[in-house]
């Protein structure tokens, strides 16, 4: 075990820029897990812009996830290649490539220590300036400030428990100190209130401002906003558009939006 190669490498001579464009690009892609019979994608395409706001929709276990984990090569393609500014993302370093991506997972892990920690994870040496401005940004700081020791509050299995509202907030504040071109968001599927799911979408929309954005949506009243929304079924991409395009073509998103505003 020790002898085999680690499944993600890094070539010799890696690129390492310190901050792309942006532009995303998949070529061809096709992935499968190993111990898993049947490839997840097959032959997929698409290319996102500089600054553009795309959300993928689609049913449960279609692959939504898979497609996010590709980018940030936290999984290889298995055939054709995923292009970050026109370049192989598999030329650049590991730290280069995950550098210039932030994500906010379908599940926000925190760390057993403070909250100040917490949000110091997007960028190690913030001072805590740096650290409140970006709480401020994400509608942080002021649950924080109610929060018994406020920053210096510990958070976790030993400290206080937060909402899950709170926990997307405080990966926002991450992001916003990371300040990377491209995100990548997997919104959680557990739904929050109504007013939870404001402020979150609030800060969120602050966060994706000026960045390559890719937001998998579980909810589709969070993503009319996106400049292109795309369904991906197990076919690949079979339809997309804006919002209102996607309702007047009466398809599957149409289809699917019906259902979420009936329920
Ligand atoms: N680590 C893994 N190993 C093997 N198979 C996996 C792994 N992760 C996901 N899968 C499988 O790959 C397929 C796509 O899963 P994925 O999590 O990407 O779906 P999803 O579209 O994000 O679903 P959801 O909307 O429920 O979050 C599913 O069939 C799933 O069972
Ligand atoms: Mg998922």
């Amino acid at each position: 075990m020790m002898e085999l190669p680690p499944a993600i490498q890094e070539p010799a001579q890696a690129l390492a820029p310190e901050r792309v464009r942006g532009e995303l690009e998949l070529q061809n892609v096709t992935f499968s897990y190993q111990d898993r019979f049947g490839s997840v994608f097959h032959n997929l395409s698409l290319k996102i812009a500089v600054g553009e706001y795309v959300a993928l929709v689609g049913a449960s276990g279609v692959g939504k996830t898979t497609l996010g984990t590709l980018i940030p090569r936290f999984y290889d393609v298995s055939g054709g290649r995923i292009c970050l500014d026109g370049v192989d993302i598999r030329e650049f370093s590991l730290a280069a490539l995950r550098r210039n991506i932030g994500t906010v997972d379908q599940d926000v892990y925190l760390f057993g220590t403070t909250v100040a920690e917490n949000i110091r994870y997007g960028k190690p040496d913030a001072v805590a300036e740096e650290i409140i401005s970006a709480a401020k940004k994400a509608n942080a700081h002021e649950f924080i400030m109610a929060l018994p020791q406020g920053y210096d509050t510990e958070i976790g299995q030993r400290g206080i428990k937060l909402s899950a509202g709170q926990r997307q907030r405080l990966s926002i504040a991450r992001l916003f100190l990371k300040d990377p071109p491209l995100i990548i968001l997997d919104e959680a599927t557990s739904a929050l209130d109504n007013e939870s799911e404001r402020v979150v979408q609030q800060s969120l929309e602050r966060l994706i401002e000026n960045r390559t954005t890719l937001v998998i949506a579980h909810r589709l009243s969070t993503i009319r906003n996106a400049d292109r929304i795309l369904v991906l079924t197990e076919e690949g991409i079979c339809e997309q558009g804006t919002h209102e395009q996607l309702i007047a073509d009466e398809g599957a998103y149409a289809g699917l939006y019906n259902l979420q505003l009936a329920r």
